[in-house]
């Protein structure tokens, strides 16, 4: 029997999503957050024009595996036929568990073509390319959107409202508008407006940092389920944190420095198999050795030296080396002490 759409919304446990981030949730990342509880995934926003012309960089961005699932796959755009074609291709091609509409990009470039958060800007074409995509596809649409484009603009409640009307089957929302950036605090009280207003699931995203913001974000918006993204950098565990406060069990300790080691290595093994340029793969894995190594001891200079290695064997000899000089740190008898 196959399982009715976006079935682990419809459950009784609130589910955890890894959220989708450019150069950031890609297969490897995404692998490993589903084994520490993220309970869906979805890739990083890809360009409906490059899956159209299949382009070899949105190819690369379309892969996952099975493991992964279930998996939504982000597509970007502002042309609602050129979006419902690539969701088309995704669908039949790639066959993710979900589509998702990115409304909530604020970068520049992809702004200017009216593409991600551009979109708010014009909500009749926010309608048009959510119907067109859900009409192009038997997968469920879901969108992701920003308050608003500005101050001026910020009306998550209408913005969810033409989402639902048009076909969307879920909606999250980062309660900050593209004006916003990343400043100021998430607006948790828009989650839930937006929850009191639609009928289909939100999904509640912004500023969870630990298991306990997790939990919280769900008593206090009624949300259906919470999306993460910068708290997972580096730090994968705090899914099962995450699962612990939402679950009332005893939230897990954290990581020992050589887990966090341990996994980091792993995962940048990964990211170098997936990648079909090592050299390329251990550059761009240079972010999450930063990510993996905040908040150690010494951890600046270690990051100066991760920072420069070209090599899986480079990293692994600076992190082996660190866990040295931190053990020979701990067993030095204390001096100078009376
Ligand atoms: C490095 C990075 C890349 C991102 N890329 C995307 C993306 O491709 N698509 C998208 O919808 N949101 C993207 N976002 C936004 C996040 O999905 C999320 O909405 C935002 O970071 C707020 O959640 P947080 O407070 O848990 O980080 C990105 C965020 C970061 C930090």
């Amino acid at each position: 029997m196959t399982s009715p759409p976006l079935h682990w919304l419809r459950g009784e446990k609130t589910p955890l999503y890894l959220a989708p981030q450019a150069g950031v949730s890609e297969s490897p990342f995404r692998r490993l957050c589903r084994r520490f509880g993220a309970d869906v995934v979805v890739s990083e926003f890809v360009s409906a024009a490059g899956i159209v012309m299949n382009s070899r960089r949105s190819r690369d961005y379309l892969r996952f595996d099975e493991e992964e699932r279930p998996i939504g796959i982000q597509i970007f755009g502002a042309d609602p036929a050129m979006m419902a074609d690539a969701a088309a291709f995704v669908a039949e091609v790639y066959a993710p568990d979900f589509i998702d509409i990115n409304f909530g990009c604020p970068v520049k470039k992809v702004v200017k073509r009216n593409g991600g958060s551009g979109c708010l800007r014009d909500l009749e074409l926010v309608r048009r390319i959510v119907r067109a995509v859900d009409d192009a596809t038997p997968l469920p649409t879901t969108v992701k959107i920003r308050s608003g484009f500005d101050e001026k603009t910020r009306d998550p409640v209408r913005i969810g409202l033409v989402c639902q009307e048009a076909g969307a089957q879920a909606i999250c929302l980062h309660p900050r508008t593209r004006a916003d950036m990343y400043s100021g605090e998430a607006r948790w009280e828009e989650i839930a407006a937006l929850v009191e207003a639609v009928e289909i699931p939100v999904i509640g995203n912004g500023d969870v940092r630990t298991g306990g913001d997790a939990r919280r974000m769900r008593d206090e918006t009624g949300c259906a389920a919470i999306m993460i993204a910068r708290g997972s950098h580096g730090y994968p565990w705090i899914f099962r944190e995450a699962r612990a406060a939402l679950d009332g069990k005893p939230i897990p300790p954290p990581p020992s420095v050589e887990e966090r080691f341990r996994v980091c290595l792993e995962h940048a093994r990964n990211a170098i198999r997936f990648e079909r340029n090592p050299e390329r793969a251990i550059i761009d894995f240079r972010k999450h050795l930063g990510w993996y190594t905040k908040g150690l001891p010494d951890g600046r200079r270690l990051r100066t030296e991760l920072f420069q290695s070209e090599t899986l064997e480079d990293v692994e000899r600076l992190l082996e080396r660190y866990l040295e000089e931190q053990r020979a740190l701990d067993q030095a008898p204390l001096t100078g002490v009376s």
